[in-house]
């Protein structure tokens, strides 16, 4: 068993776009980060994000609206985003206060400036298979992380599990593409699947993204698969300072004996997850530039 080292392969996609920014003369790529209210699990997102942007030279926003904040006046702050030329990406994160409907907030914010690759167009070129739009990160981030660490699609069975349109959704269309990277055989499994087991263990590279702790267990996984564990679930842990562990969703200590290579969590999708943001912050500034 190999472990997919999302740090080292996140880093050096960092590294990478640091020294493209240093060539960039005049304004950097700017990047607005929206976090309405205090949910904690989107405090240490956005806060990663913010540091991770600093480190490679681009500009970041933080934009803290409290919790009370109408729908009316998310989508005004929103307007005023794209609206301003000094503003190459706005990201809004996800989850949103329960009175304000993410959709209607996705697709408000500007296509171009969509670096979180979440409205209707950018999602439609993902099925399209046009390049000039954006990829969500977690799933760019995913299919950069298996390109990069050798796993080969072509031809495989990829076993989605969860069907988000954060995750699931677009990694399937993702791993099906018309690349040489790609051509994946794709199912997608969800709360409705009917006998679960019997699709993921026939599994050549199981994508697990249903956000439940440990779901997936040694009895699921094909002996010999890939796994890539695309969850950050918070475990209440009395034996930890903050109270807390991160698990996947994934049971690790029986599969990852099985595989020959899987994510660790955390260290895996997530590290990925922000240089991928950064990847389309700066692809937005080009667009911006052309
Ligand atoms: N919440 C979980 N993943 C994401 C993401 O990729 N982007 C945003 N905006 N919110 C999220």
């Amino acid at each position: 068993m190999e472990l997919i080292d999302g740090n080292n392969t996140a880093a050096q996609i960092v590294a990478e776009l640091k020294a493209e920014v240093a060539t960039i003369s005049g304004r950097k790529p700017c990047l607005a980060l929206v976090r309405v209210g205090d949910d904690p699990a989107s405090v240490s997102y956005v806060k990663k994000k913010d540091q991770t942007a600093a480190e490679i030279g681009i500009t970041s926003r933080v934009i803290l609206p409290p919790v009370s904040t109408t729908q009316a006046e998310l989508l005004a702050l929103i307007d005023q985003l794209n609206a301003d030329l000094s503003v190459d990406g706005i990201l809004v994160q996800s989850p949103l206060p329960k009175h304000i409907d993410e959709l209607t907030v996705f697709r408000r914010v500007s296509p171009q400036k969509d670096v979180d690759g979440f409205h209707t167009l950018n999602l439609g070129k993902v099925a399209q298979e046009d390049d000039s739009g954006f990829v969500a990160c977690t799933p760019a981030g995913i299919m950069e992380l298996i390109v990069r660490s050798g796993v080969k699609l072509s031809g495989k069975h990829v076993v989605v599990l969860g069907r988000s349109l954060i995750v699931g959704k677009p990694i399937a269309l993702l791993a099906m593409q018309r690349k040489p990277f790609a051509n994946a055989t794709v199912t997608v499994c969800h709360s409705q699947t009917a006998d679960l087991p019997s699709i993921t263990r026939q599994a050549d590279v199981l994508i697990a993204a249903i956000g439940k702790p440990e779901f997936v267990t040694a009895d699921m996984v094909k002996p010999g698969a890939v796994v890539i564990d695309v969850g950050i679930n918070r475990v209440p842990d009395a034996t930890k300072k903050t109270g807390y562990r991160l698990t996947g969703d994934v049971h690790f200590p029986s599969v990852a004996p099985l595989c020959t290579k899987i994510t660790p969590v955390p260290g895996g999708v997530g590290p990925m997850t922000v240089a991928m943001l950064m990847k389309n912050t700066l692809k937005a500034w080009r667009l911006a530039h052309a």
